[in-house]
């Protein structure tokens, strides 16, 4: 596949796109936990960034998907891990404790006529060794959340030309990571589907929305910054280059699309824009998470539920969602998804990205030159 069509119209080129070897700055948000490779393939070859979320994958299944991807398109693509996966907690949690999350659900288990799963010996995934496995394997990229990486992996990052984007959901998480030495910023505000990668407080005292925290990071650092949050259509795109944004990175409008791994009751539910309402929660994975609002959120917000750490209170909840997806049952189900789901309407990735895209250039230029015309912090 050849990313690059002259015929398409342009985009001022930014520090992004040429650190990345992207055409547009557009990032697919990555969705750990989804087999994305479709949708990833077809978001680089178009001349965006695709990403695959492979925090739930172990290192064989790490170097593989590597391949694959390598397979399917020509044009770089990121590789995304979470640099903390498991809460301190997760280790001396027990079967009592497990117990008590698991009846919560135990009316929901009842109603799909299924037996509530059984305790299992919790078995940790290792960030260290699926990032040993990632460097090997030497995407293109590796973005990450939840952390800064240790020194030396940002060390061989650098040394085999692997670009780094670290995460950042306040301002002093993102110039912690430019101290570490990455190489650009996803500021993700708290619109966001998925889980808020807070790391330097709890997500619950980092919630900052995107139209707060880009210019605030984009003011902090001199890393190139992409905004993250919201960000479903034209307008979103060119907010975010006039918050001084490089990129942005789009995760439920592209989650919504076929080859992205979420169930097509999943998909519809976002661009259907049925559901209005979102939810924070923690009772999906046992971390602060946003999905659409339902039956499910709910019985997790009921008083005296006990939430797992994580990642038992995902184990426990992928035994739930199995059933309730083959049952039909999307009240059931985590839904994942930010709040401008009812922004969404494509199905098809390429189409959105191409419509997208045209609908930006014209006025993508004015606007980048505008904002870099700006001395920092100028706000007239
Ligand atoms: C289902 C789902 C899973 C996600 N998983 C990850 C992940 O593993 N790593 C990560 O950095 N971001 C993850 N995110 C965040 C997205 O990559 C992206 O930053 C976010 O969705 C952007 O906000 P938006 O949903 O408003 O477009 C996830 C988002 C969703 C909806």
């Amino acid at each position: 596949v050849n990313p690059i069509d002259t015929t398409r119209p342009t985009w001022p080129e930014t520090r992004l796109s040429r650190l990345l070897g992207i055409r547009y700055p557009i990032i697919q948000g990555p969705f750990g936990g989804f087999r994305s490779q479709r949708l990833t393939a077809a978001v680089s070859g178009f001349g965006g960034l695709g990403s695959f979320g492979a925090t739930s994958l172990q290192p064989d299944e790490i170097t593989a998907l590597v391949a694959e991807l390598r397979a399917s398109t020509n044009a770089p693509f990121a590789v995304n891990l979470w640099i903390s996966t498991e809460d301190e907690a997760a280790r001396g949690s027990d079967r009592a404790a497990f117990e008590r999350s698991r009846a919560a659900l135990a009316t929901h288990f009842a109603e799909l006529g299924r037996e509530p799963p059984a305790y299992k010996p919790y078995l940790p995934i290792r960030f260290d060794a699926q990032v040993r496995a990632l460097i090997e394997a030497n995407p293109p990229v590796f973005s990450f959340i939840y952390g800064v990486p240790p020194a030396e992996v940002l060390a061989e990052c650098r040394r085999r030309g692997i670009r780094t984007i670290g995460t950042a959901t306040t301002p002093d998480e993102a110039v912690a990571l430019e101290r570490a030495g990455v190489d650009a910023i996803v500021a993700s505000g708290f619109e966001a589907g998925g889980h808020r990668g807070s790391f330097l407080r709890a997500a619950e005292d980092s919630l900052v929305g995107t139209l707060s925290l880009v210019p605030q990071v984009v003011d902090a650092v001199d890393l190139p910054v992409i905004a993250a949050g919201g960000i479903a259509d034209t307008r979103g795109v060119i907010a975010a280059l006039a918050l001084g944004a490089e990129g942005v990175q789009i995760g439920t409008a592209l989650l919504a699309c076929e080859g992205s791994g979420a169930s097509s009751a999943h998909r519809r539910a976002i661009s259907a824009g049925q559901f209005t309402r979102t939810a924070l929660t923690k009772g999906f994975t046992g971390r602060l998470a946003r999905g659409i609002a339902n039956r499910l959120t709910a019985t997790f917000a009921a008083p005296g539920v006990e939430i797992l750490p994580y990642p038992l209170q995902r184990a426990l909840v992928k035994e739930l969602t199995a059933v309730a997806e083959s049952a039909g049952r999307d009240d059931l189900v985590p839904m994942w998804s930010g709040q401008s789901a009812g922004l969404a309407h494509q199905y098809d990735a390429v189409a959105f990205l191409r419509e997208l895209v045209a609908d930006v250039e014209p006025l993508a230029q004015a606007v980048v030159s505008w904002i870099q015309a700006k001395p920092r912090r100028a706000c007239s």
